[in-house]
């Protein structure tokens, strides 16, 4: 966007405390959110609308709405997580209806100067998925981001490669469906797996057991990644050594799309095939289960999985941003 484009955009929307607005007033626009959710990611976000609706009525989420001649067209807001705020989302839309980037900016442009001047605030995190790489990232740029590029990755279960078949376990493991009790387990397992790893870059929840626990928690209980489905997640527990060799969490999308949120394998039992028997499992289970199409996110730079995906039946879907500014001076 040009500096007179910007100007423009600037003298015609006035921007507010998202906090003076009720869901009420909000809904249309969520809403209209929603539908492109689903057209482009073939998500069904109404759950999460829902959830999200509730948290604006609380009045508590920092964020801003734009106004355009009194009419709401776009909001923006972000979460706290200790010295973290995280982007949680940001829309606007045109009289149209269509979706309008640069009021988007305009309103991330305010979320950003608001987060860098909260006190104790040392790092952000973004990864709006409803936008393209590029489509937002003067905004976050010129405020110091490093920016990682993101893949969306869908599967036509119908047209999965038939090369994917399930292989013989190694002696002690086993594959058990998810349960509560192995919260701690698992934590454990994803925090060996991230270890040094460019996902940990993107998400410091990575760096350490107790970020572990709480990204789990967050997939199991909350529905932003869609609704946890416990029958379609799949730990690798050794016997022998009594740990987790690996995982594979899934949530429901949509009625027929699963979304898988989680693939590890501890990082002294890779190349054994075991990440590919876990993705296999989970396609055949998923297929069984009348699914017709998995989708899930991985960095660009991430050769072994994005390897292993392609190899599975998952086709690039898009491309998108994840942006990270860190100006904490401990080691992550
Ligand atoms: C990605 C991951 C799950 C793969 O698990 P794994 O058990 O080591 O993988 P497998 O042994 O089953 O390999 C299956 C296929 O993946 C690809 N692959 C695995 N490791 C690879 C590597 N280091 N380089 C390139 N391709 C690789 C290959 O296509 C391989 O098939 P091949 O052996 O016939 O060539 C594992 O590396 C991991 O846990 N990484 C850290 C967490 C992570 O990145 N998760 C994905 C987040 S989206």
């Amino acid at each position: 966007m040009s500096a007179v484009e910007s100007m423009t955009v600037a003298t015609q929307i006035e921007v507010l405390d998202l906090r003076h607005f009720s869901a009420r007033q909000l809904r249309p626009l969520l809403e209209a959110e929603a539908r492109l959710w689903e057209n482009r990611l073939r998500w069904d976000y109404r759950s999460s609308t829902e959830l999200l609706l509730q948290y604006l009525d609380s009045r508590i989420l920092p964020g801003f709405v734009a106004l355009d001649h009194g009419r709401i067209c776009g909001y923006t807001f972000c979460v706290y997580e200790g010295q973290k705020a995280v982007v949680g989302d940001a829309y606007a839309v045109t009289k149209d209806g269509a979706s309008n980037l640069a009021v988007t900016q305009l309103l991330l442009r305010h979320l950003l100067e608001l987060v860098e001047n909260s006190p104790n605030v040392d790092r952000v995190e973004s990864q709006l998925l409803l936008y393209d790489t590029g489509a937002l990232e003067e905004a976050f740029l010129e405020a110091g981001f490093m920016q990682h590029l993101r893949l969306f990755m869908e599967c036509d279960l119908a047209q999965r490669p038939a090369a994917v078949e399930l292989k013989e376990l190694p002696p002690g493991l086993e594959v058990v469906s998810w349960s509560s009790s192995y919260y701690q387990a698992a934590a454990e397992l994803i925090h060996d797996a991230y270890a040094g790893h460019i996902d940990a870059r993107i998400n410091d929840q990575y760096c350490s057991l107790h970020g572990s626990l709480r990204f789990l928690h967050n997939i199991v209980r909350f529905p932003g990644c869609g609704v946890f489905d416990p029958n379609q997640s799949w730990l690798l527990v050794d016997r022998n050594r009594n740990m987790l060799a690996g995982m594979l969490l899934c949530s429901r999308v949509a009625p027929d799309v699963a979304h898988i949120t989680q693939l590890c394998v501890r990082s002294t039992a890779r190349g054994l095939g075991l990440g590919q028997m876990l993705l296999a499992h989970s396609m055949t289970q998923l297929d069984r289960a009348g699914f017709a199409a998995i989708t899930l996110t991985v960095t660009e730079s991430n050769r072994p999985a994005v390897t292993l995906y392609e190899a599975s039946g998952f086709h690039v879907r898009y491309r998108f941003d994840a942006m990270v500014l860190d100006r904490s001076t401990k080691p992550r």
